[in-house]
């Protein structure tokens, strides 16, 4: 397919609904033509990290994120802090690691959450209903918010979305406060499963390659590298509702318009999984 024809943007909007990402070949390795290529999903978000696109790579004293490091970072979502986190988030890149490393990694969160649903409930629930508290504070910004983990389609019951970040929790002020040791003993069961080999999807970023995912659902997470390797990402964020008109209108123009074009298929069947931590 080429994404630059209506047929096959509609092609990969469906694989990034139904699939929860969708990589595009062929994308020249430039800033620009990455954001040619974003602008045609839908409109570039403007966030705290920069006016659209932005340069993923190692910066003197961190930044203001871990991602500007050389740290290994385990899977989560971006913008658990945010009232409205990015629904799209993507990666193109621009030059690799040579000493190896900075692999990136994919977990499919509706997969994770039908396994906790099957392995245990207890876990499940208390992720679907308790509001865990995130923040961000740099020089130029504060924000927090509450979310809880596990979104569940009120009308339907499917597993609607994944939300979290261990690294962007802010202190623990639940209530009652019994739900705190409840939190760490569930922490324990989901935390077993997003390092499960069996979930992870790890993909060697090469130029050429835009990996685009759903941050509503897919958690993603890399391996670490060498502070000095010149490894450089490009990407933005784009908001749910823009990438989601993106797909009603091209799917209208496809005459492959339904009113329910837009609504995510039920999780795919869990992957095998370890046994769970006790
Ligand atoms: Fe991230």
């Amino acid at each position: 397919m080429d994404a630059r024809d209506p047929a096959g943007l509609h092609t990969a909007l469906c694989m990034l609904r139904d699939y929860g990402f969708v990589c595009l070949e062929g994308v020249p390795a430039t800033m620009e033509a990455t954001e040619q290529a974003s602008r045609r999903v839908s409109f570039l978000r403007e966030t705290l990290y920069g006016p659209g696109m932005w340069r993923t790579e190692v910066r003197a004293g961190g930044g203001n994120d871990t991602a500007y490091t050389g740290i290994p970072l385990p899977v989560h979502n971006d913008g658990c802090y945010w009232a409205d986190p990015p629904g799209i988030q993507s990666f193109h890149c621009l030059q690799g690691a040579p000493a190896g490393g900075g692999t990136s990694i994919l977990v499919d969160g509706l997969a994770v959450a039908a396994a906790l649903r099957s392995q245990d409930p207890d876990a499940f629930d208390f992720f679907a209903s308790v509001e865990l508290p995130y923040h961000h504070t740099d020089p130029d910004a504060e924000v927090s918010q509450r979310r809880p983990v596990i979104g569940v389609d009120r009308a339907t019951g499917e597993l609607a979305s994944f939300a979290f970040n261990n690294d962007d929790r802010a202190p623990l002020r639940l209530s009652p406060p019994s739900r705190v040791p409840q939190f760490y003993k569930h922490l324990r069961t989901l935390t077993s499963l997003l390092r499960s080999p069996a979930f992870e999807l790890r993909l060697s970023l090469q130029p050429g390659t835009y990996l685009i995912f759903d941050n509503t659902r897919v958690l993603h997470g890399r391996t670490g590298f060498k502070t000095d390797s010149g490894r450089v990402l490009a990407g933005c964020y784009i908001g749910k509702e823009d990438w989601h008109a993106r797909l009603r209108t091209v799917a209208r123009a496809m005459g492959k318009y339904t009113p329910s074009v837009t609504l995510q298929p039920p999780a795919p069947p869990a992957a095998p999984t370890p046994p769970v931590a006790q």
